[in-house]
């Protein structure tokens, strides 16, 4: 790319072929996208299990991952749920059995010593507890059991599987020893059930059974990717307890437990466990070529009601259409290149992905596999989740948003107070009862700070109320609190610090000579101005200190004539060197943030040479996720639409045959933030942003968008 220093490139027109409908902010949409044909065009399709992902059904708060079969049969992909998570017995050393004995570490922070929530090698049995548990279950694995013990995949014939994105059901169909079997599988939209439904010969003669097995989770595994817990294990039980077509595995693993249960409309009975297993098999007993289940999983002490098959699938049947015909949408299907295809197959898997793995209570971590145990981390909040917004599907970012910050909110003021700030501090790597695990990196990144802000200014976009003002007021508030507290006000230059020490969103500095880090300045800033704005719309007391940090934070950091990582870097642009790998965050500050408000305006010579640079002499094996997409971001605000679509068709941003994420060598696949920071990117081609409304895709290309809202 060219890079004209004195000149801001703008997005190009788009020419002939295109409706933009601009629609007024929670307008009804009046669709005229056929999106029932474009979704269905990319239903995916199997002959053979993935070893890296299931096929799943699911509702945002459970998911059920299958393989080939429909079921979890021979790749135990996993069932899990919001709710479940499992604490292994505390340690039982000396002054090391509780979570009050655990104390961190002490570390020098601008001349006085300040208690990190840090593994404290004196204490490495509750420092390990703690960052390892709670960590998320998997309920159950549900597969067929056939005759032959030693059955596998390879025994079976004419294997097709079709997921259809439509009606949220998978249908598998298969033949073994000469009898087809077909199966559906569905989730219900509103509880925590999947609907199973088998038709075979196979069922008349009892050579065909269905299976629950029950895991406990594995000791180690940071990750268990793509499988999760382990099966044969001791230290948990299991009671069946068994009516006329209906039985309910209760599974016990020490302070956890769960009820799996099942009703099924043919004769049938379930046995087991086999010895030393927690296997149960639900065996038909008559001549029917037929069997339906319907199964729910509830913690034990919440009564929830069992839903039959036909009401599970009657809620797939319409939940699903009414999430495609809701919100915002994007056809490429007028634009033939392999590009255009391509990207409206990420976009609608991405959707059906996110829906069924992220757009639950808590906040995300996917439903597929454990990262990091299967906790959830508040600085990828943003990447999760803020897609749902620029979709317009707010009935789903509702669902945690902003209630998961009440929640933590009173941790959070607890943890500033500790370390002496004002407001709330908000964790890293954490878990339902709102506790950061102990961490390095946990305790000193700051960049998920301002989230709450983001979250609530693209809120008050589409919904300019009083109500939303009221809503996120108090979040806001103590959020800033805390970004004004912790800014050092350093008398020699006269400007607000950030750090040390701290982290930055490339987590591979060295934290006690982190200063000042570009992008984090940049959102500190944006993060003020919008908590600032906030009180002024209310008529509200603006507290001085919020625009005192705002309007004298430490000026963004230079490298040469680009952004440093942070002030005072050696060898920022270095081709191979650290300073040039992992996330790179300097692509942020114009790519995710909109230009500043106030104050000194970004230099756009720097940010175009920042862009040119990355480009140069980024390590790009190192880059991972939704790294593609905010680089993306970043050069369609600066008006390159060719190149933002080429970083987000990018070789190593791979999404597989089901549209799940690539991990990499970094991290679990699938690595849900890729799917939602990808939809992020497409909004903001679709609906475009502040002074440059959208849309803005290749020249040449015919497109029709609708719903979306231009964004900050
Ligand atoms: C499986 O699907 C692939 C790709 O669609 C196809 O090439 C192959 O022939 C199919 N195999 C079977 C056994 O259907
Ligand atoms: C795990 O233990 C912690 C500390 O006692 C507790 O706060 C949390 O609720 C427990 N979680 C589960 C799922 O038992
Ligand atoms: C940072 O400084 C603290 C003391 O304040 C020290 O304990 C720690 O080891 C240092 N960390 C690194 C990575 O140098
Ligand atoms: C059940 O039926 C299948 C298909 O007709 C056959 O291959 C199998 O041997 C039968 N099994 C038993 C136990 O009769
Ligand atoms: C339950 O607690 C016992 C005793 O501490 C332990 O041996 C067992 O492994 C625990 N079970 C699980 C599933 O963690
Ligand atoms: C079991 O339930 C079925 C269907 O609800 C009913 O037709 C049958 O009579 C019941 N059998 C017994 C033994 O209660
Ligand atoms: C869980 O299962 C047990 C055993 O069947 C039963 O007694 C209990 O009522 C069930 N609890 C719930 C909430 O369904
Ligand atoms: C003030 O800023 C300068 C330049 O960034 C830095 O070297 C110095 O350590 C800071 N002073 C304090 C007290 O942190
Ligand atoms: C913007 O940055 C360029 C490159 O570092 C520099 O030459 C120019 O003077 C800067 N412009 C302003 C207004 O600071
Ligand atoms: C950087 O690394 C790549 C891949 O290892 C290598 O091909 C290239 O020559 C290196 N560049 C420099 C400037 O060292």
């Amino acid at each position: 790319m060219v890079i004209n220093k004195h000149v801001i490139m703008h997005p190009t027109l788009l020419s002939i072929g295109i409706i933009a409908l601009c629609v007024p902010a929670v307008a009804a949409i009046n669709n005229e996208i056929d999106r029932r044909a474009i979704v269905r065009a990319f239903n995916p399709r199997r002959n053979v299990s993935s070893k890296i992902s299931p096929m799943q059904v699911g509702n945002g708060n459970f998911a059920f991952g299958v393989d080939m079969t429909g079921l979890q049969t021979f790749n135990p992909f996993a069932t899990m749920s919001t709710w479940g998570w499992h604490n292994r017995s505390l340690p039982t050393t000396p002054g090391q059995t509780s979570v009050e004995d655990f104390v961190g570490l002490d570390w020098w922070t601008h001349a006085k010593l300040v208690n990190y929530n840090q593994p404290n090698p004196a204490q490495d049995d509750i420092s390990q507890w703690l960052i390892r548990n709670p960590s998320r279950l998997n309920l159950a694995r549900i597969g067929f059991s056939f005759d032959g013990q030693d059955t596998t995949e390879n025994h079976l014939q004419e294997k097709t599987q079709e997921l259809d994105l439509w009606a949220g059901k998978i249908s598998s169909s298969f033949r073994y020893k000469g009898a087809t079997v077909h199966v559906e599988t569905w989730a219900d939209a509103a509880s925590d059930s999947v609907a199973i439904s088998v038709e075979s010969e196979l069922l008349a003669n009892g050579s065909l059974g269905i299976f629950f097995d029950f895991p406990v989770p594995s000791e180690a595994a940071k990750f268990e990717d793509p499988y999760v817990g382990v099966f044969k294990a001791s230290g948990h039980s299991t009671s069946l307890r068994q009516q006329n077509q209906s039985a309910t595995i209760r599974h016990d693993l020490n302070e956890t437990s769960y009820n799996v249960s099942f009703n099924w409309d043919s004769k049938a009975y379930v046995s087991g466990p086999a010895e030393g297993t927690h296997r149960y098999v639900l065996r038909p007993l008559g001549r029917e070529k037929h069997i339906a289940l319907a199964v729910t999983f509830s913690p034990v002490g919440e009564r929830s009601e069992l839903p039959s098959v036909d009401q599970i699938k009657a809620a797939s049947t319409s939940w699903w259409p009414s999430f495609w015909n809701s919100g915002a949408f994007v056809d490429l299907s007028e634009t033939t290149s392999a590009d255009a295809i391509e990207l409206q197959r990420r976009i609608i898997l991405s959707q059906y992905l996110t829906a069924v793995n992220s757009a639950s209570t808590l906040p995300p971590q996917g439903l597929v596999n454990n990262g990091w145990y299967g906790k959830f981390h508040l600085e990828m909040v943003l990447w999760h989740l803020l897609h749902f917004a620029r979709w317009n599907k707010y009935s789903l970012l509702e669902r945690s948003m902003p209630h998961m910050y009440s929640d933590f909110l009173s941790s959070s003021v607890e943890r500033a107070r500790l370390q002496g700030y004002e407001g709330a501090r908000w964790g890293k790597m954490t878990d339902p009862t709102g506790r950061s695990a102990p961490g390095e990196i946990n305790s000193l990144l700051i960049w998920q700070q301002p989230h709450p802000m983001y979250f609530a200014e693209v809120e008050y976009r589409s919904f300019p109320s009083a109500s939303t003002l009221k809503k996120w007021d108090t979040i806001l508030t103590a959020t800033a609190d805390f970004m004004a507290s912790y800014a050092f006000y350093n008398e020699s230059t006269g400007v607000y610090d950030l750090g040390p020490p701290m982290y930055p969103v490339s987590e591979n500095t060295n934290p006690n000579a982190t200063i000042n880090p570009a992008f984090e300045l940049a959102y500190w800033r944006f993060g003020l101005d919008v908590a600032v704005t906030w009180k002024e719309r209310q008529n509200l007391p603006i507290p001085l200190k919020w625009v005192d940090v705002r309007d004298n934070l430490a000026p963004l950091p230079l490298a040469g004539d680009a952004f440093a990582l942070y002030e005072g870097i050696q060898d920022m642009w270095a081709p191979n060197s650290t300073t040039v790998t992992d996330h790179p965050a300097v692509s942020g500050i114009f790519g995710l943030l909109p230009p500043p408000k106030n104050g000194p305006p970004l230099n756009m010579t720097v940010v175009q040479n920042t862009a040119a640079k990355i480009r140069e002499t980024w390590t790009w094996n190192s880059v991972w996720g939704w790294d593609f997409p905010m680089l993306a971001m970043n050069v369609l605000r600066l008006g390159d639409v060719d190149q933002a679509v080429s970083y987000l068709l990018d070789p190593l941003f791979t999404f597989d045959e089901a549209g799940y994420p690539g991990g990499g060598s970094r991290v679990p696949t699938p690595y849900f933030p890729g799917s939602s920071s990808f939809l992020l990117a497409i909004a903001m081609m679709a609906g475009g942003w502040d002074g440059q409304p959208g849309p803005h895709f290749p020249k040449d290309w015919k497109i029709k968008v609708e719903g979306f809202v231009p964004g900050l």
